[in-house]
């Protein structure tokens, strides 16, 4: 995903540099965003963020870090309330906070950082951690358009970003996209499963459905097509697919009312842990 050196922050605090925190450090550098301008705030980072820390000459948990153009907050949401204390200090005025906490709105942020102006709520999901993330992000009233542009190149650096219209659809894109990997990785085990239940030894058909949906999805990045006109183009009338489809597309009973429970369970959750 290319984005513009120039609209990356020419000063950005990282809090938390852990699996998420650490793709998007990743991410940024790959990008061009200048090493000098980084400082990561971690009181216990991995040996491999050290290790990166000291070759890119990144600061790392310097004694007394100014206050940032760009605070990017990566902890994990029930640490908010401890990191918080400490973290006042680092929101200037110019300041731009930019948070991936699942569960936490741009009210529950503000509560916690009184001085906190421009913010930007974004739920990435995990392929973000290979670069192919899709990210749903959500910009407070008072978010200037230099600065929602800086937020999209961050959050562009680690995939796709879809800027939503209202934080209130964070919870439904928290529950599509945000869980939305474990759903796709649960369809390659009931697929393995079933292939099992059709005869194949079950590593055969743990590595075919691996591949299979590995590959389909990779069709579907590369392809300008539909997701519908792909499946078309498969389904011959009267074929294999076709028979099978008919089952998995039956209505009722088939795949699209199951995978509506199972979103708006995900998004239910995604509204109670609020606060
Ligand atoms: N992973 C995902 O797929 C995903 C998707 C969407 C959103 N998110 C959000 O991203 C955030 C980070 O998730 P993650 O999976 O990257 O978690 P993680 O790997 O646990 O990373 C969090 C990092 O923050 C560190 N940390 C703990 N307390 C801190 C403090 N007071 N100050 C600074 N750093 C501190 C942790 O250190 P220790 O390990 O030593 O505690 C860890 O290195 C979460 O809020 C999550 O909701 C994650």
């Amino acid at each position: 995903m290319s984005v513009s050196v120039s609209h990356l922050p020419s000063s950005l605090v990282l809090l938390g540099a852990g699996k998420m925190g650490g793709a998007m450090l990743e991410g940024w550098l790959a990008q061009g965003m200048p090493p000098a301008g980084v400082t990561i705030l971690d009181p216990r980072p991995s040996e491999d963020m050290e290790r990166l820390c000291r070759d890119r000459g990144i600061a790392l948990n310097p004694a007394a870090p100014r206050p940032p153009e760009v605070l990017v907050l990566a902890v994990k949401p029930q640490l908010l309330d401890d990191a918080a204390k400490d973290l006042n200090r680092l929101v200037g005025p110019q300041t731009l906070i930019v948070s991936i906490l699942a569960g936490k709105t741009i009210g529950d942020l503000r509560k916690r950082l009184p001085a906190a102006h421009a913010v930007v709520r974004a739920m990435p999901n995990l392929p973000a951690s290979i670069g192919r993330g899709a990210t749903g992000a959500a910009a407070s009233d008072d978010v200037s358009e230099a600065q929602r542009l800086v937020a999209d190149n961050l959050l562009k650096s680690v995939g796709v970003v879809e800027w939503l219209p209202s934080e209130d659809l964070i919870d439904a894109v928290t529950a599509l996209s945000g869980s939305g990997p474990a759903y796709v990785f649960h369809l390659v085990e009931c697929l393995a499963e079933a292939g099992i239940a059709a005869g194949l030894p079950a590593d055969l058909a743990q590595r075919l459905a691996r591949a299979t949906v590995t590959g389909a999805g990779e069709l579907l990045f590369q392809s300008e097509l539909s997701p519908e006109t792909l499946r078309q183009n498969v389904t011959s009338p009267g074929g294999t697919t076709a028979a099978g489809l008919q089952v998995l597309m039956a209505d009722p009973g088939g795949l699209k009312a199951l995978m509506k429970s199972t979103v708006a369970a995900a998004k239910t959750r995604a509204e109670e842990l609020a606060g």
